[in-house]
């Protein structure tokens, strides 16, 4: 028995790797650099240029001792890149020429054979480490042009329109229906009027409330300028962190730094959004229904109303990122970045943005990806909408706990089931990659995030019945002065 016990060790004891956290800066860089860039202007400039975008992997025999620092230093995933592959930018007819000779440079086995030679000779000669090729994400040619298609076209055409449209109901607004003399003679063109930059400024600025008791909830507003700031400060790191970065030893030295495990961690501020609509949504369709009671045959109209309130704004930017997005720019990582993923997953998946069905496609990653809670909040809105035209009073209660029971269920059974991590990390692979399975499986996702969704809803259940009924709560108030 003991030595089957013993043999078990020795089985575990071989496959087992161990995980450095931390390198100075000096054993750091025994490793080979993860990305490079040769340059692309001067590459391109020569008439039979050849540029690649490549992804290496990195192999040698078992007991290298330079590879086993990479493994277990990259396996510390939450804070280390994944340094057993690197990503190259590579002028193939400079760098690699003196490969070449008697093989003409075309996209084919013989090219794949050159960079994979190229390449391998000087990471080996450095670092005696041996490199394959595992993927051309693609080349560059000299001349190589964009043409501007059909669709490039169209949508153009469509902002063309939308902005004489502007134009025209601008100088219509300002030249003729302000002037006092035509008031009562002339009848109003309302379609024309709604493209009125004036008026629709002034909407804008004038807060109008319908109801006295919007006038409490008006801190709202403030709430949620800061998560909205916070918001656009945490997605501005992607610009310092993806791409091909120079020194991504200290991009990885942020994970230590205070102020970032603020924007780390900071995906979880996107649920105050969902408390805050349904928190409105709740207690606007209460005060609506005494008015008008809520009905079945009113939901799709309802909904319709709020796909037309968002769906233009969203459209055309969707149709820009399809379309004009891929000629705004050049370079190495043009295509890698921007052409080939951004504007690739909006061709494709257009439909489902539009339809708010983006969240549920784990293909599409990369359209517009910010765009998820826009989906995630209008399926929740639609669920919250069935709720309350379908349950009244304490049947109400009984169908939010029973959404709750089902918001807190669902998240734990995608990470038992699909073997997920319980929150998103920012791992720096998924700012290289763009692809992280928590994200695209659990977080995205509208119905995990229902939570925090029945939270506010049922906090504007519960507020609007206390002001109804006048409870004081300023008594059970704390005042520390
Ligand atoms: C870095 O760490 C190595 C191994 O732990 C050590 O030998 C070396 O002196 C350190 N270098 C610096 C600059 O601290
Ligand atoms: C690093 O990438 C390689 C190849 O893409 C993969 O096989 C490996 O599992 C990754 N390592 C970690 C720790 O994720
Ligand atoms: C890389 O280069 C080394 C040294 O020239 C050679 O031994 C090795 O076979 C090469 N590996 C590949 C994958 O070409
Ligand atoms: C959505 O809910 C899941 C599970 O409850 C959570 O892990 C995720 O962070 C939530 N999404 C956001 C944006 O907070």
């Amino acid at each position: 028995m003991w030595l089957w016990e013993l043999c078990c060790l020795f089985i575990v004891l071989k496959n087992c790797n161990g995980v450095i956290y931390h390198l100075n800066d000096s054993e750091y860089e025994r490793m080979p650099p993860l990305f490079g860039l040769d340059r692309y202007d001067t590459c391109l400039n020569d008439v039979d240029g050849l540029y690649c975008v490549v992804k290496l992997d990195l192999h040698v025999g078992p007991n290298n001792e330079l590879m086993k620092l990479i493994k277990e230093y990259s396996a510390h995933k939450p804070k280390h890149y994944n340094y057993t592959y690197l990503e190259r930018g590579v002028c193939v007819t400079r760098t690699c020429r003196q490969f070449a000779v008697n093989k003409k440079l075309e996209i084919n086995e013989d090219l794949n054979e050159i960079l994979e030679v190229c390449l391998n000779d000087s990471i080996h000669r450095e670092f005696k480490i041996e490199a394959k090729l595992s993927n051309i994400y693609y080349c560059d040619k000299h001349n190589e042009q964009i043409d501007v298609d059909v669709n490039d076209w169209i949508v153009a055409g469509v902002f063309v329109m939308l902005i004489l449209l502007v134009a025209i109901g601008t100088f219509y607004d300002v030249f003729y229906c302000s002037t006092d003399a035509h008031e009562d003679t002339m009848q109003e063109n309302k379609i024309l009027l709604n493209f009125s930059l004036r008026k629709n400024w002034q909407e804008l600025v004038n807060y109008k409330m319908f109801d006295q008791r919007y006038e409490r909830l008006k801190g709202l507003n403030g709430l949620r300028s800061i998560a909205t700031t916070l918001t656009i400060i945490a997605h501005v790191i992607f610009i310092n962190s993806m791409g091909f970065i120079d020194s991504p030893h200290d991009f990885e030295k942020t994970y230590e730094t205070f102020h970032f495990h603020l924007i780390y961690n900071g995906l979880m501020i996107v649920q105050i959004f969902f408390v805050m609509a349904a928190f409105l949504q709740a207690y606007n369709i209460q005060i609506r229904s005494e008015t008008k009671p809520l009905e079945w045959s009113q939901l799709p109209k309802l909904f319709f109303t709020r796909w037309c309130r968002l769906t233009p704004a969203n459209a055309a930017m969707i149709a820009f990122s399809a379309t004009w997005l891929r000629h705004m720019g050049s370079g190495p990582l043009w295509k890698l970045y921007v052409t080939n993923s951004v504007v690739a997953d909006c061709r494709s998946y257009w439909w489902l943005h539009v339809l708010y069905l983006n969240n549920y496609c784990s293909d599409d990653t990369l359209c517009a990806a910010q765009t998820w809670h826009v989906a995630a909040d209008t399926q929740l809105f639609v669920i919250g909408m069935f709720v309350y035209s379908a349950t009244e009073s304490s049947g109400r209660w009984l169908a939010l706990t029973l959404l709750l029971l089902v918001g807190m269920t669902a998240p734990a059974l995608h990470v038992w089931l699909q073997d997920l991590d319980a929150l998103v990390l920012m791992s720096p692979e998924f700012y290289r990659r763009w692809f992280d399975s928590t994200f695209h499986y659990l977080h995205v996702l509208g119905h995990n995030n229902l939570t925090c969704y029945v939270i506010g809803l049922g906090t504007g259940t519960l507020v609007y019945h206390w002001q109804k009924k006048n409870v004081d709560l300023y008594k059970y108030k704390l005042s520390l002065s």
